[in-house]
Protein backbone atom coordinates (compact mmCIF):
# COMPACT_ATOMS: atom_id res chain seq x y z
CA UNK A 1 0.00 0.00 0.00
CA UNK A 2 1.33 3.52 -0.81
CA UNK A 3 1.40 6.23 1.37
CA UNK A 4 -1.02 9.02 0.57
CA UNK A 5 1.90 12.08 0.92
CA UNK A 6 4.26 10.28 -0.64
CA UNK A 7 1.49 9.79 -4.00
CA UNK A 8 1.28 13.29 -3.55
CA UNK A 9 4.70 14.75 -3.80
CA UNK A 10 5.13 11.77 -6.67
CA UNK A 11 2.20 13.89 -8.69
CA UNK A 12 3.75 16.74 -8.22
CA UNK A 13 7.21 16.17 -8.98
CA UNK A 14 5.72 15.39 -12.38
CA UNK A 15 3.72 18.53 -12.59
CA UNK A 16 5.48 21.19 -12.79
CA UNK A 17 2.94 24.09 -12.05
CA UNK A 18 4.06 26.81 -15.02
CA UNK A 19 3.41 24.01 -17.44
CA UNK A 20 0.27 23.11 -16.05
CA UNK A 21 -0.72 26.79 -15.36
CA UNK A 22 1.07 27.38 -19.06
CA UNK A 23 -1.56 25.45 -20.73
CA UNK A 24 -4.68 27.13 -19.57
CA UNK A 25 -3.66 30.73 -18.94
CA UNK A 26 -0.83 33.11 -21.01
CA UNK A 27 2.10 33.39 -18.83
CA UNK A 28 4.79 35.81 -19.44
CA UNK A 29 8.57 35.94 -17.93
CA UNK A 30 9.41 38.44 -15.68
CA UNK A 31 12.16 38.10 -14.01
CA UNK A 32 12.68 35.16 -11.77
CA UNK A 33 8.48 34.59 -11.56
CA UNK A 34 5.93 34.39 -14.49
CA UNK A 35 2.98 36.39 -14.56
CA UNK A 36 -0.45 36.06 -16.22
CA UNK A 37 -3.99 37.65 -16.11
CA UNK A 38 -5.79 36.35 -13.18
CA UNK A 39 -8.56 34.03 -13.85
CA UNK A 40 -9.56 34.07 -10.26
CA UNK A 41 -10.73 38.02 -10.44
CA UNK A 42 -11.18 40.04 -13.25
CA UNK A 43 -8.26 42.23 -14.08
CA UNK A 44 -6.49 43.91 -17.15
CA UNK A 45 -3.02 44.40 -15.77
CA UNK A 46 -1.67 40.97 -14.74
CA UNK A 47 -0.78 40.42 -10.70
CA UNK A 48 -1.28 36.74 -11.13
CA UNK A 49 3.03 35.32 -10.35
CA UNK A 50 3.91 31.87 -10.79
CA UNK A 51 7.23 30.69 -9.05
CA UNK A 52 9.26 27.70 -10.72
CA UNK A 53 11.43 27.39 -8.02
CA UNK A 54 8.69 27.52 -4.73
CA UNK A 55 5.99 26.05 -7.39
CA UNK A 56 3.64 27.73 -5.98
CA UNK A 57 1.35 31.02 -7.62
CA UNK A 58 -0.33 33.95 -6.28
CA UNK A 59 -2.14 36.40 -7.18
CA UNK A 60 -1.43 40.19 -5.39
CA UNK A 61 -4.93 41.40 -6.77
CA UNK A 62 -7.31 38.94 -5.20
CA UNK A 63 -4.61 36.85 -2.84
CA UNK A 64 -5.59 33.59 -4.19
CA UNK A 65 -2.23 31.28 -3.87
CA UNK A 66 -1.00 27.94 -3.63
CA UNK A 67 0.56 25.27 -5.27
CA UNK A 68 -0.32 23.03 -8.47
CA UNK A 69 -2.72 20.89 -7.04
CA UNK A 70 -4.68 23.99 -5.29
CA UNK A 71 -4.49 25.96 -9.04
CA UNK A 72 -5.67 22.70 -10.63
CA UNK A 73 -8.66 22.61 -7.76
CA UNK A 74 -9.76 26.67 -8.10
CA UNK A 75 -9.50 26.65 -11.63
CA UNK A 76 -11.40 23.63 -12.53
CA UNK A 77 -13.94 23.73 -9.50
CA UNK A 78 -13.04 20.72 -8.24
CA UNK A 79 -12.14 18.64 -5.38
CA UNK A 80 -8.93 17.79 -4.18
CA UNK A 81 -9.10 14.53 -4.86
CA UNK A 82 -10.55 15.34 -8.56
CA UNK A 83 -7.44 18.06 -8.94
CA UNK A 84 -5.30 15.20 -8.32
CA UNK A 85 -6.73 12.67 -10.20
CA UNK A 86 -6.57 14.92 -13.37
CA UNK A 87 -2.67 15.88 -12.46
CA UNK A 88 -2.01 11.98 -12.26
CA UNK A 89 -3.75 11.30 -15.59
CA UNK A 90 -1.75 14.60 -16.99
CA UNK A 91 1.82 12.42 -15.85
CA UNK A 92 0.68 9.54 -16.92
CA UNK A 93 0.80 8.00 -13.08
CA UNK A 94 -2.37 5.79 -12.12
CA UNK A 95 -4.44 6.43 -8.96
CA UNK A 96 -3.59 4.18 -6.25
CA UNK A 97 -6.66 1.97 -6.26
CA UNK A 98 -6.41 2.16 -2.36
CA UNK A 99 -6.95 6.07 -2.07
CA UNK A 100 -9.30 6.59 -4.85
CA UNK A 101 -13.13 6.38 -3.59
CA UNK A 102 -14.95 3.91 -4.39
CA UNK A 103 -16.51 6.10 -7.34
CA UNK A 104 -13.40 5.40 -9.03
CA UNK A 105 -13.26 2.05 -8.59
CA UNK A 106 -11.39 1.19 -12.13
CA UNK A 107 -14.66 -1.43 -12.87
CA UNK A 108 -17.23 1.27 -12.54
CA UNK A 109 -14.69 4.04 -14.23
CA UNK A 110 -14.22 1.91 -17.47
CA UNK A 111 -18.00 1.37 -17.58
CA UNK A 112 -18.83 4.86 -16.64
CA UNK A 113 -15.98 5.73 -19.87
CA UNK A 114 -18.03 3.52 -22.04
CA UNK A 115 -21.18 5.11 -21.50
CA UNK A 116 -19.43 8.81 -21.88
CA UNK A 117 -18.32 7.54 -25.12
CA UNK A 118 -21.83 6.52 -26.57
CA UNK A 119 -23.20 9.78 -25.20
CA UNK A 120 -20.39 11.60 -27.20
CA UNK A 121 -20.89 9.98 -30.04
CA UNK A 122 -24.75 10.47 -30.50
CA UNK A 123 -23.90 14.28 -29.80
CA UNK A 124 -21.99 14.02 -32.73
CA UNK A 125 -24.40 11.77 -34.55
CA UNK A 126 -27.31 14.60 -34.04
CA UNK A 127 -25.44 17.74 -34.41
CA UNK A 128 -24.23 15.93 -38.32
CA UNK A 129 -27.64 15.41 -39.06
CA UNK A 130 -28.43 19.23 -37.70
CA UNK A 131 -26.38 20.20 -40.67
CA UNK A 132 -27.54 17.54 -43.11
CA UNK A 133 -30.23 18.00 -45.51
CA UNK A 134 -32.90 16.02 -43.54
CA UNK A 135 -31.76 18.99 -40.74
CA UNK A 136 -33.34 21.56 -42.76
CA UNK A 137 -36.43 21.64 -40.86
CA UNK A 138 -35.13 22.17 -37.47
CA UNK A 139 -32.44 24.47 -38.94
CA UNK A 140 -35.43 26.98 -39.95
CA UNK A 141 -37.72 26.39 -36.40
CA UNK A 142 -34.64 28.00 -34.71
CA UNK A 143 -33.18 30.18 -37.37
CA UNK A 144 -37.12 31.47 -36.71
CA UNK A 145 -36.76 31.87 -33.51
CA UNK A 146 -34.05 34.41 -33.98
CA UNK A 147 -30.80 32.03 -32.61
CA UNK A 148 -27.56 32.76 -34.51
CA UNK A 149 -25.34 30.26 -36.24
CA UNK A 150 -22.63 31.06 -33.60
CA UNK A 151 -25.02 29.93 -30.35
CA UNK A 152 -26.47 27.10 -31.94
CA UNK A 153 -22.64 25.99 -32.44
CA UNK A 154 -21.29 27.26 -28.43
CA UNK A 155 -24.47 24.77 -27.59
CA UNK A 156 -24.07 22.09 -30.09
CA UNK A 157 -27.56 22.26 -30.84
CA UNK A 158 -28.38 18.90 -32.63
CA UNK A 159 -31.34 16.75 -34.60
CA UNK A 160 -32.62 13.40 -34.28
CA UNK A 161 -34.25 12.82 -37.89
CA UNK A 162 -36.13 9.53 -36.79
CA UNK A 163 -36.23 5.92 -34.83
CA UNK A 164 -33.32 3.86 -36.37
CA UNK A 165 -30.49 6.32 -37.63
CA UNK A 166 -29.16 6.61 -34.38
CA UNK A 167 -28.96 2.82 -32.94
CA UNK A 168 -27.24 2.01 -36.76
CA UNK A 169 -24.45 4.78 -36.51
CA UNK A 170 -24.12 3.22 -32.93
CA UNK A 171 -24.00 -0.35 -33.74
CA UNK A 172 -21.48 1.03 -36.69
CA UNK A 173 -19.61 2.35 -33.76
CA UNK A 174 -19.14 -0.48 -31.95
CA UNK A 175 -21.54 -0.57 -29.07
CA UNK A 176 -24.09 -2.68 -28.13
CA UNK A 177 -28.15 -1.91 -27.54
CA UNK A 178 -27.28 -2.89 -23.69
CA UNK A 179 -24.68 0.62 -23.80
CA UNK A 180 -27.06 2.40 -26.03
CA UNK A 181 -29.97 1.82 -23.45
CA UNK A 182 -27.85 2.03 -20.48
CA UNK A 183 -26.47 5.59 -21.46
CA UNK A 184 -30.44 6.30 -21.87
CA UNK A 185 -30.13 7.30 -25.80
CA UNK A 186 -32.00 4.60 -26.82
CA UNK A 187 -35.13 2.97 -25.53
CA UNK A 188 -35.03 -1.22 -25.70
CA UNK A 189 -38.47 -3.00 -26.91
CA UNK A 190 -39.71 -6.41 -25.40
CA UNK A 191 -38.50 -8.11 -28.40
CA UNK A 192 -34.40 -6.56 -27.38
CA UNK A 193 -34.86 -4.09 -30.40
CA UNK A 194 -34.21 -0.35 -29.75
CA UNK A 195 -35.46 3.17 -31.21
CA UNK A 196 -34.19 6.55 -30.44
CA UNK A 197 -35.49 8.28 -27.52
CA UNK A 198 -35.73 11.61 -29.08
CA UNK A 199 -36.80 10.24 -32.25
CA UNK A 200 -37.83 13.14 -34.79
CA UNK A 201 -36.97 15.83 -32.01
CA UNK A 202 -34.48 19.25 -31.90
CA UNK A 203 -31.65 18.30 -29.55
CA UNK A 204 -29.49 20.22 -26.74
CA UNK A 205 -27.14 18.44 -25.79
CA UNK A 206 -26.53 18.43 -21.61
CA UNK A 207 -23.06 18.65 -20.24
CA UNK A 208 -21.80 18.30 -16.85
CA UNK A 209 -19.46 20.39 -15.14
CA UNK A 210 -15.98 18.69 -16.89
CA UNK A 211 -17.61 19.44 -19.80
CA UNK A 212 -18.48 15.56 -21.12
CA UNK A 213 -22.00 15.57 -22.82
CA UNK A 214 -24.21 12.77 -19.94
CA UNK A 215 -27.58 13.41 -21.21
CA UNK A 216 -30.00 14.88 -24.01
CA UNK A 217 -33.22 17.49 -23.94
CA UNK A 218 -35.32 17.12 -27.41
CA UNK A 219 -37.59 19.45 -28.03
CA UNK A 220 -40.69 18.99 -30.23
CA UNK A 221 -40.74 20.52 -33.68
CA UNK A 222 -44.62 20.23 -34.13
CA UNK A 223 -46.90 22.65 -33.30
CA UNK A 224 -49.63 20.31 -31.45
CA UNK A 225 -47.01 17.42 -29.63
CA UNK A 226 -48.62 14.10 -29.43
CA UNK A 227 -45.66 13.14 -27.05
CA UNK A 228 -45.02 16.34 -24.49
CA UNK A 229 -43.03 19.31 -25.84
CA UNK A 230 -39.34 17.96 -24.10
CA UNK A 231 -38.45 15.13 -23.26
CA UNK A 232 -35.23 14.04 -21.86
CA UNK A 233 -32.86 11.34 -22.18
CA UNK A 234 -33.91 9.24 -18.49
CA UNK A 235 -31.87 9.26 -15.74
CA UNK A 236 -27.97 7.28 -15.77
CA UNK A 237 -25.13 5.98 -13.51
CA UNK A 238 -24.01 9.49 -15.41
CA UNK A 239 -27.08 11.65 -15.45
CA UNK A 240 -29.30 12.09 -12.94
CA UNK A 241 -31.98 15.46 -13.54
CA UNK A 242 -32.26 17.20 -10.12
CA UNK A 243 -28.61 16.87 -9.41
CA UNK A 244 -27.53 18.96 -12.62
CA UNK A 245 -27.91 22.21 -14.44
CA UNK A 246 -28.42 22.57 -17.76
CA UNK A 247 -25.43 24.41 -19.25
CA UNK A 248 -22.92 24.65 -15.58
CA UNK A 249 -19.91 23.45 -18.43
CA UNK A 250 -20.40 26.99 -19.94
CA UNK A 251 -20.71 29.12 -16.49
CA UNK A 252 -17.33 27.40 -15.66
CA UNK A 253 -15.86 28.42 -19.09
CA UNK A 254 -17.20 31.83 -18.28
CA UNK A 255 -15.81 31.97 -14.94
CA UNK A 256 -12.21 30.71 -16.42
CA UNK A 257 -11.75 33.09 -18.72
CA UNK A 258 -13.35 35.97 -17.48
CA UNK A 259 -14.48 36.21 -14.12
CA UNK A 260 -18.51 35.15 -12.94
CA UNK A 261 -19.84 37.73 -10.31
CA UNK A 262 -22.98 35.85 -10.36
CA UNK A 263 -24.76 33.19 -11.60
CA UNK A 264 -28.88 33.36 -13.19
CA UNK A 265 -30.73 30.12 -12.68
CA UNK A 266 -33.64 29.99 -15.24
CA UNK A 267 -36.10 27.40 -16.33
CA UNK A 268 -35.46 26.35 -19.60
CA UNK A 269 -33.34 25.44 -22.27
CA UNK A 270 -34.31 28.21 -24.64
CA UNK A 271 -34.09 30.86 -21.77
CA UNK A 272 -30.60 29.95 -21.64
CA UNK A 273 -29.73 30.20 -25.37
CA UNK A 274 -31.58 33.47 -25.96
CA UNK A 275 -29.91 34.94 -22.76
CA UNK A 276 -26.50 33.98 -24.02
CA UNK A 277 -27.21 35.30 -27.11
CA UNK A 278 -27.71 38.43 -25.67
CA UNK A 279 -24.70 38.58 -24.03
CA UNK A 280 -25.66 37.53 -20.32
CA UNK A 281 -23.60 34.28 -20.70
CA UNK A 282 -23.86 33.60 -16.72
CA UNK A 283 -26.67 31.58 -17.10
CA UNK A 284 -27.74 27.98 -16.06
CA UNK A 285 -31.27 25.87 -16.24
CA UNK A 286 -32.61 23.32 -14.02
CA UNK A 287 -34.40 20.97 -15.92
CA UNK A 288 -37.75 21.35 -14.88
CA UNK A 289 -37.49 19.67 -11.53
CA UNK A 290 -37.49 21.56 -7.77
CA UNK A 291 -34.37 23.37 -6.66
CA UNK A 292 -32.19 20.49 -4.96
CA UNK A 293 -29.17 20.66 -2.52
CA UNK A 294 -27.38 19.04 -4.92
CA UNK A 295 -27.59 22.03 -7.63
CA UNK A 296 -27.16 24.31 -4.61
CA UNK A 297 -23.92 22.66 -3.81
CA UNK A 298 -23.00 22.72 -7.29
CA UNK A 299 -23.88 26.42 -7.95
CA UNK A 300 -22.09 27.49 -5.05
CA UNK A 301 -19.13 26.02 -6.62
CA UNK A 302 -18.36 28.76 -9.35
CA UNK A 303 -19.99 31.72 -7.53
CA UNK A 304 -21.35 33.02 -4.32
CA UNK A 305 -24.60 35.08 -5.89
CA UNK A 306 -27.09 33.44 -7.54
CA UNK A 307 -30.22 34.91 -9.16
CA UNK A 308 -33.08 32.79 -9.70
CA UNK A 309 -35.74 34.00 -12.77
CA UNK A 310 -38.68 31.50 -12.16
CA UNK A 311 -42.49 32.05 -13.70
CA UNK A 312 -44.73 34.57 -11.81
CA UNK A 313 -47.45 32.50 -11.43
CA UNK A 314 -48.28 32.28 -7.81
CA UNK A 315 -47.85 28.38 -7.47
CA UNK A 316 -44.47 28.63 -8.69
CA UNK A 317 -43.69 31.11 -6.52
CA UNK A 318 -44.07 29.33 -3.52
CA UNK A 319 -42.00 26.50 -4.88
CA UNK A 320 -39.18 29.39 -5.56
CA UNK A 321 -39.40 30.24 -2.18
CA UNK A 322 -38.33 26.73 -0.85
CA UNK A 323 -36.10 26.17 -3.27
CA UNK A 324 -34.08 29.56 -2.63
CA UNK A 325 -34.49 28.20 0.86
CA UNK A 326 -32.40 25.36 -0.20
CA UNK A 327 -29.82 27.84 -1.93
CA UNK A 328 -29.27 30.19 1.02
CA UNK A 329 -28.70 27.22 2.79
CA UNK A 330 -25.58 26.28 1.17
CA UNK A 331 -24.71 29.95 1.75
CA UNK A 332 -25.54 31.51 -1.35
CA UNK A 333 -26.60 35.13 -1.60
CA UNK A 334 -29.95 34.81 -3.49
CA UNK A 335 -31.67 37.21 -5.44
CA UNK A 336 -35.08 36.67 -7.42
CA UNK A 337 -36.20 38.04 -10.17
CA UNK A 338 -39.55 38.82 -11.17
CA UNK A 339 -39.93 39.06 -15.15
CA UNK A 340 -43.66 41.16 -16.23
CA UNK A 341 -46.51 39.66 -18.35
CA UNK A 342 -45.58 36.46 -17.21
CA UNK A 343 -42.86 36.24 -19.86
CA UNK A 344 -40.10 33.51 -19.76
CA UNK A 345 -36.39 35.09 -19.98
CA UNK A 346 -36.22 34.50 -23.98
CA UNK A 347 -39.62 35.99 -24.95
CA UNK A 348 -38.64 38.86 -22.84
CA UNK A 349 -35.48 39.70 -24.61
CA UNK A 350 -37.13 39.28 -27.83
CA UNK A 351 -40.10 41.64 -26.67
CA UNK A 352 -38.37 44.16 -24.79
CA UNK A 353 -34.67 43.76 -25.47
CA UNK A 354 -31.26 43.12 -23.61
CA UNK A 355 -31.30 46.50 -21.75
CA UNK A 356 -34.50 46.11 -20.48
CA UNK A 357 -33.42 42.69 -19.44
CA UNK A 358 -30.71 44.12 -17.77
CA UNK A 359 -32.87 46.50 -16.18
CA UNK A 360 -34.77 43.56 -14.10
CA UNK A 361 -31.24 41.83 -13.38
CA UNK A 362 -30.18 45.14 -11.47
CA UNK A 363 -33.85 45.26 -9.89
CA UNK A 364 -33.62 41.75 -8.81
CA UNK A 365 -35.23 41.90 -4.65
CA UNK A 366 -33.24 39.94 -2.13
CA UNK A 367 -34.24 37.38 -0.87
CA UNK A 368 -35.66 38.61 2.71
CA UNK A 369 -37.44 41.08 0.19
CA UNK A 370 -39.13 39.19 -1.90
CA UNK A 371 -39.99 36.51 1.12
CA UNK A 372 -42.04 39.89 2.42
CA UNK A 373 -42.87 41.47 -0.66
CA UNK A 374 -44.97 38.15 -1.11
CA UNK A 375 -46.56 38.77 2.33
CA UNK A 376 -47.78 42.16 1.18
CA UNK A 377 -48.96 40.35 -1.74
CA UNK A 378 -50.67 37.69 -0.41
CA UNK A 379 -52.69 39.88 2.11
CA UNK A 380 -54.39 43.07 1.32
CA UNK A 381 -52.57 45.88 4.06
CA UNK A 382 -53.61 48.49 2.24
CA UNK A 383 -57.42 47.63 2.28
CA UNK A 384 -59.53 51.04 2.65
CA UNK A 385 -61.81 49.33 5.27
CA UNK A 386 -60.28 49.51 8.48
CA UNK A 387 -61.25 46.13 9.88
CA UNK A 388 -60.12 43.99 7.15
CA UNK A 389 -56.86 46.04 6.88
CA UNK A 390 -55.78 45.63 10.64
CA UNK A 391 -56.77 41.90 9.92
CA UNK A 392 -54.12 41.94 6.77
CA UNK A 393 -52.04 43.62 8.85
CA UNK A 394 -51.92 41.76 11.79
CA UNK A 395 -51.23 38.41 9.61
CA UNK A 396 -48.74 40.07 7.51
CA UNK A 397 -46.56 41.05 10.77
CA UNK A 398 -46.96 37.42 11.67
CA UNK A 399 -46.10 36.37 8.93
CA UNK A 400 -42.72 38.73 8.46
CA UNK A 401 -42.01 37.82 12.01
CA UNK A 402 -41.48 34.66 11.05
CA UNK A 403 -38.96 35.80 8.21
CA UNK A 404 -37.29 38.39 10.29
CA UNK A 405 -36.96 35.16 12.71
CA UNK A 406 -34.48 33.50 10.21
CA UNK A 407 -31.77 36.43 10.27
CA UNK A 408 -28.52 37.21 11.51
CA UNK A 409 -29.08 40.53 13.99
CA UNK A 410 -27.69 43.10 11.82
CA UNK A 411 -30.33 41.92 9.02
CA UNK A 412 -33.07 41.84 11.38
CA UNK A 413 -32.13 45.67 12.57
CA UNK A 414 -32.57 46.89 8.75
CA UNK A 415 -35.49 44.56 8.11
CA UNK A 416 -37.64 45.61 11.37
CA UNK A 417 -37.47 48.79 9.94
CA UNK A 418 -38.96 47.92 6.54
CA UNK A 419 -42.39 46.12 8.31
CA UNK A 420 -42.20 48.93 10.50
CA UNK A 421 -43.50 51.32 7.98
CA UNK A 422 -45.22 48.48 5.83
CA UNK A 423 -46.75 48.02 9.02
CA UNK A 424 -47.34 50.86 10.66
CA UNK A 425 -46.56 49.66 14.25
CA UNK A 426 -43.26 50.73 16.11
CA UNK A 427 -40.23 48.97 15.98
CA UNK A 428 -40.19 48.29 19.71
CA UNK A 429 -42.96 46.76 19.21
CA UNK A 430 -42.04 44.86 16.51
CA UNK A 431 -38.97 43.95 18.09
CA UNK A 432 -40.39 42.78 21.53
CA UNK A 433 -42.83 40.54 19.37
CA UNK A 434 -40.12 39.31 17.20
CA UNK A 435 -38.30 38.29 20.63
CA UNK A 436 -40.83 36.41 22.03
CA UNK A 437 -42.04 34.62 18.47
CA UNK A 438 -38.10 33.47 19.29
CA UNK A 439 -38.73 32.14 22.18
CA UNK A 440 -41.26 29.83 21.01
CA UNK A 441 -44.25 31.57 22.74
CA UNK A 442 -47.47 32.01 20.20
CA UNK A 443 -47.29 36.05 19.17
CA UNK A 444 -50.60 37.85 19.12
CA UNK A 445 -50.23 40.79 16.72
CA UNK A 446 -52.72 43.52 16.90
CA UNK A 447 -53.21 46.76 15.33
CA UNK A 448 -54.83 49.63 17.30
CA UNK A 449 -58.36 49.76 16.56
CA UNK A 450 -59.52 53.59 15.18
CA UNK A 451 -61.26 54.55 18.66
CA UNK A 452 -58.08 53.50 20.26
CA UNK A 453 -55.54 55.74 17.01
CA UNK A 454 -58.25 58.79 17.96
CA UNK A 455 -57.44 58.69 21.55
CA UNK A 456 -53.36 58.49 21.21
CA UNK A 457 -53.62 61.16 18.54
CA UNK A 458 -55.34 63.78 20.89
CA UNK A 459 -53.07 62.44 23.93
CA UNK A 460 -50.56 63.69 21.94
CA UNK A 461 -51.53 66.66 21.02
CA UNK A 462 -52.52 67.82 24.41
CA UNK A 463 -48.59 67.09 25.50
CA UNK A 464 -47.45 69.00 22.04
CA UNK A 465 -49.20 72.43 23.23
CA UNK A 466 -48.43 71.62 26.94
CA UNK A 467 -51.66 71.02 28.71
CA UNK A 468 -51.22 71.23 31.91
CA UNK A 469 -53.12 68.67 32.87
CA UNK A 470 -51.28 66.46 29.91
CA UNK A 471 -47.52 66.65 32.43
CA UNK A 472 -47.61 62.92 33.02
CA UNK A 473 -45.77 59.78 32.13
CA UNK A 474 -46.42 58.99 27.97
CA UNK A 475 -48.71 55.96 27.10
CA UNK A 476 -47.52 52.98 25.71
CA UNK A 477 -47.88 52.80 22.09
CA UNK A 478 -47.49 50.55 18.84
CA UNK A 479 -48.05 53.07 16.14
CA UNK A 480 -44.41 53.85 14.84
CA UNK A 481 -45.58 57.82 14.11
CA UNK A 482 -47.18 58.50 17.33
CA UNK A 483 -44.60 56.26 19.57
CA UNK A 484 -41.74 58.78 17.83
CA UNK A 485 -44.13 61.44 18.80
CA UNK A 486 -44.09 60.18 22.77
CA UNK A 487 -40.46 59.54 22.29
CA UNK A 488 -39.86 63.09 21.76
CA UNK A 489 -42.11 64.58 24.66
CA UNK A 490 -40.88 61.36 27.22
CA UNK A 491 -36.85 62.70 25.99
CA UNK A 492 -37.81 66.34 27.57
CA UNK A 493 -38.43 64.98 30.84
CA UNK A 494 -41.11 67.47 31.78
CA UNK A 495 -39.65 70.59 30.05
CA UNK A 496 -42.10 72.20 27.16
CA UNK A 497 -42.44 70.78 24.03
CA UNK A 498 -42.35 72.72 20.50
CA UNK A 499 -44.82 70.84 18.93
CA UNK A 500 -43.67 71.16 15.10
CA UNK A 501 -40.32 69.58 16.35
CA UNK A 502 -42.82 66.58 15.25
CA UNK A 503 -41.41 67.07 11.72
CA UNK A 504 -38.02 67.06 12.52
CA UNK A 505 -38.51 63.81 15.43
CA UNK A 506 -40.45 61.67 12.76
CA UNK A 507 -39.16 62.57 9.50
CA UNK A 508 -40.79 60.17 7.46
CA UNK A 509 -44.66 60.31 8.39
CA UNK A 510 -47.40 61.39 5.90
CA UNK A 511 -49.22 64.95 6.29
CA UNK A 512 -52.43 62.96 7.18
CA UNK A 513 -50.21 61.58 10.56
CA UNK A 514 -49.00 65.42 11.21
CA UNK A 515 -52.38 66.89 10.74
CA UNK A 516 -53.69 64.17 13.30
CA UNK A 517 -51.58 65.91 16.00
CA UNK A 518 -51.26 69.74 15.03
CA UNK A 519 -54.62 70.58 14.03
CA UNK A 520 -56.44 70.27 17.04
CA UNK A 521 -56.78 74.34 18.57
CA UNK A 522 -57.18 74.72 22.11
CA UNK A 523 -59.03 77.10 23.83
CA UNK A 524 -59.86 79.05 26.98
CA UNK A 525 -63.50 77.94 26.62
CA UNK A 526 -62.92 74.35 25.98
CA UNK A 527 -60.48 74.09 28.64
CA UNK A 528 -62.78 71.82 30.89
CA UNK A 529 -64.00 69.99 28.18
CA UNK A 530 -60.55 69.33 27.03
CA UNK A 531 -58.98 68.04 30.33
CA UNK A 532 -62.45 65.63 30.56
CA UNK A 533 -61.66 64.07 27.23
CA UNK A 534 -57.71 63.70 27.67
CA UNK A 535 -58.40 61.55 30.94
CA UNK A 536 -61.30 59.54 29.21
CA UNK A 537 -58.76 58.91 26.09
CA UNK A 538 -55.91 57.98 28.74
CA UNK A 539 -58.22 55.78 30.32
CA UNK A 540 -59.07 53.84 27.26
CA UNK A 541 -55.57 53.55 26.09
CA UNK A 542 -54.89 51.95 29.33
CA UNK A 543 -58.05 49.84 29.39
CA UNK A 544 -57.22 48.55 25.68
CA UNK A 545 -53.78 47.66 26.76
CA UNK A 546 -54.73 45.81 29.40
CA UNK A 547 -57.00 43.77 27.40
CA UNK A 548 -54.21 43.01 24.63
CA UNK A 549 -52.37 41.51 27.38
CA UNK A 550 -54.98 39.55 28.16
CA UNK A 551 -55.67 38.22 25.29
CA UNK A 552 -51.80 37.13 24.91
CA UNK A 553 -51.98 35.55 27.63
CA UNK A 554 -55.35 33.67 26.97
CA UNK A 555 -53.22 32.91 23.42
CA UNK A 556 -50.25 31.37 25.95
CA UNK A 557 -52.50 29.39 27.84
CA UNK A 558 -53.81 27.03 25.43
CA UNK A 559 -50.06 25.74 24.89
CA UNK A 560 -48.86 26.32 28.79
CA UNK A 561 -47.69 23.19 31.30
CA UNK A 562 -49.96 22.91 34.46
CA UNK A 563 -47.47 25.02 36.45
CA UNK A 564 -47.13 27.80 33.71
CA UNK A 565 -50.95 27.74 33.17
CA UNK A 566 -51.14 28.56 37.29
CA UNK A 567 -49.13 32.29 36.86
CA UNK A 568 -50.92 32.75 33.21
CA UNK A 569 -54.34 32.80 35.08
CA UNK A 570 -53.15 34.40 38.32
CA UNK A 571 -51.90 37.45 36.14
CA UNK A 572 -55.23 37.71 34.02
CA UNK A 573 -57.10 37.64 36.70
CA UNK A 574 -55.53 40.48 38.14
CA UNK A 575 -55.68 42.15 34.82
CA UNK A 576 -59.76 41.52 35.23
CA UNK A 577 -59.34 43.59 38.32
CA UNK A 578 -58.19 46.62 36.63
CA UNK A 579 -59.78 46.28 34.14
CA UNK A 580 -63.09 46.26 36.01
CA UNK A 581 -61.78 48.62 39.09
P1 LIG B 1 -39.69 26.84 -25.43
O1 LIG B 1 -41.16 26.67 -25.51
O2 LIG B 1 -38.99 26.07 -26.50
O3 LIG B 1 -39.27 28.27 -25.36
O4 LIG B 1 -39.23 26.14 -24.07
P2 LIG B 1 -38.56 26.77 -22.80
O5 LIG B 1 -37.09 26.64 -22.88
O6 LIG B 1 -39.10 28.13 -22.56
O7 LIG B 1 -39.03 25.79 -21.66
P3 LIG B 1 -40.35 25.84 -20.74
O8 LIG B 1 -40.36 27.10 -19.96
O9 LIG B 1 -41.55 25.49 -21.53
O10 LIG B 1 -40.03 24.63 -19.77
C1 LIG B 1 -38.91 24.72 -18.89
C2 LIG B 1 -38.16 23.45 -18.86
O11 LIG B 1 -38.97 22.42 -18.32
C3 LIG B 1 -37.72 22.92 -20.21
O12 LIG B 1 -36.51 23.50 -20.65
C4 LIG B 1 -37.61 21.45 -19.93
O13 LIG B 1 -36.39 21.15 -19.26
C5 LIG B 1 -38.75 21.20 -18.98
N1 LIG B 1 -39.98 20.78 -19.70
C6 LIG B 1 -40.92 21.57 -20.24
N2 LIG B 1 -41.89 20.87 -20.83
C7 LIG B 1 -41.58 19.59 -20.62
C8 LIG B 1 -42.21 18.33 -21.00
O14 LIG B 1 -43.25 18.27 -21.64
N3 LIG B 1 -41.57 17.20 -20.57
C9 LIG B 1 -40.40 17.23 -19.85
N4 LIG B 1 -39.82 16.08 -19.50
N5 LIG B 1 -39.79 18.38 -19.51
C10 LIG B 1 -40.37 19.54 -19.89
MN1 LIG C 1 -39.66 29.66 -23.83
Amino acid sequence: MQDMTDFINQVKRANDIVDVIGNSLELRRSGANFVARCPFHGERTPSFHVNRNKQIFKCFGCGEAGDVIGFVQKYESCSFMEALEILAKRAGLKMPENISDEDHSQEKKKRRDRLLSVLRETAVFYWRMFYSSVGANARRYMENRGFSAETLKTFGVGYSPDYNSLPDYLTKKGFTYREMADSGVVQQRQDGSCFDALAGRLIVPIFNINNQVIAFGGRSLEKNPQFGKYKNTSDTEVFSKKNNLFAINNAKKVKQTSGLQYLVMVEGYMDVLAMWQAGFTSVVASMGTSLTEQQAKLLSRLTDRAYICYDGDSAGQKATVRGLDIFAKEGLEVRVMSIPENLDPDEYIGKYGKESFAQLLDKALPLADYKLKLLEQEFDIKNTNAVTRNDAISRYVKGALKVLSEMDDAQQQQYVKTVSVKSGFSEDYLKRKLAAHMRGEPVVVQQPVDTEMKALQFIASCMLCNQPYAKVKVPQCDDAFLSGVFRYIEGLKGADAFADMVYTVCPDATAQQYDSVLSHEFSKENYQKDKQYFAECMSLVKEHRLKQRRSELLEQLKTADEIASESLLEEIQKINKQING
